[in-house]
């Protein structure tokens, strides 16, 4: 599988991402949390992209691309990926086409996950992670099964993203609209991306996903 999700914030890249990752044995490479996991460890790029992150506003382009070329050429990425996160720019999406034309990893599908952005603003707000191991939940839509305690690893002290406060969850949408929606005409014009309804269950748009994935197969 080596797919791309692309969507607002909050539409459920990262929680779809990881379901089919782990499905199929891709990468599930997350730009926003391999920044997240740089802030975390004080690594230099961190430190520059915390002030970017906490705003709202996109990491340089330069940082990300270096950043995401590494893990494309890498062995693993070769059985499968599922990007989220990137490309979120036309620079991006055009330093893609020629990272993996020279890794020789071409994606299958582009899927494009569509929620109404006031339910996105819901989403954000009551969005728990887990910062050990980087599983999602959601205080009233997915809980987990024990209260402050992650179901896959057992670390207790679920958090709330500094970036999901209400008037940054705003600003990342204006910077979605302003910089991400020309990448998905980029692709439109390629004609190689599909919407799928994200206003759905977890598990309905996983089987949605699934089902299209399933055509460009046969
Ligand atoms: P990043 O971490 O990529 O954030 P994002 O794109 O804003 O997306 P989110 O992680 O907020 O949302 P998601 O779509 O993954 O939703 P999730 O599955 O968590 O980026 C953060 C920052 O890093 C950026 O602002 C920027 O500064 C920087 N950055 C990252 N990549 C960059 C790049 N390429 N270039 C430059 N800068 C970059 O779900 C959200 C909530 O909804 C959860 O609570 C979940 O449980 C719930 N949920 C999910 N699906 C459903 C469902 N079907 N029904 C009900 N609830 C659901």
């Amino acid at each position: 599988m080596k797919l791309i999700l692309f969507g607002m914030p909050g539409v459920g890249k990262g929680t779809q991402a990881k379901i089919l990752a782990q499905k199929h044995g891709a990468v599930h490479i997350s730009t926003g949390d391999m920044l997240r996991a740089n802030i975390q460890n004080g690594t230099p790029l961190g430190t520059m992209a915390k002030g970017y992150m906490d705003k709202g506003e996109l990491v340089p382009d330069n940082l990300i691309i270096a950043m995401i070329e590494e893990v494309l050429s890498s062995a693993k990425a070769k059985k499968g990926y599922v990007l989220d996160g990137f490309p979120r720019t036309v620079a991006q999406a055009e330093a893609l086409e020629t990272i993996l034309w020279r890794a020789n990893v071409p994606i299958d599908k582009a899927i494009n996950i569509v929620v109404d952005e006031e339910e996105v603003v819901r989403r954000l707000s009551g969005r728990m992670t887990c910062p050990n191991c980087g599983a999602i939940y959601h205080k009233y839509n997915q809980p987990p099964k024990v209260e402050n305690t992650c179901d896959s690893c057992g670390h207790i002290g679920l958090i709330q993203r500094d970036d999901d406060k209400e008037e940054t969850v705003r600003h990342r949408l204006e910077v979605y609209h302003k910089n991400t929606e020309p990448v998905l005409q980029f692709y439109r014009n390629k004609g190689a991306i599909v919407d799928v309804d994200g206003g759905k269950s977890v598990e309905e748009v996983t089987a949605s996903i699934e089902r299209l994935l399933e055509n460009a197969r046969a």
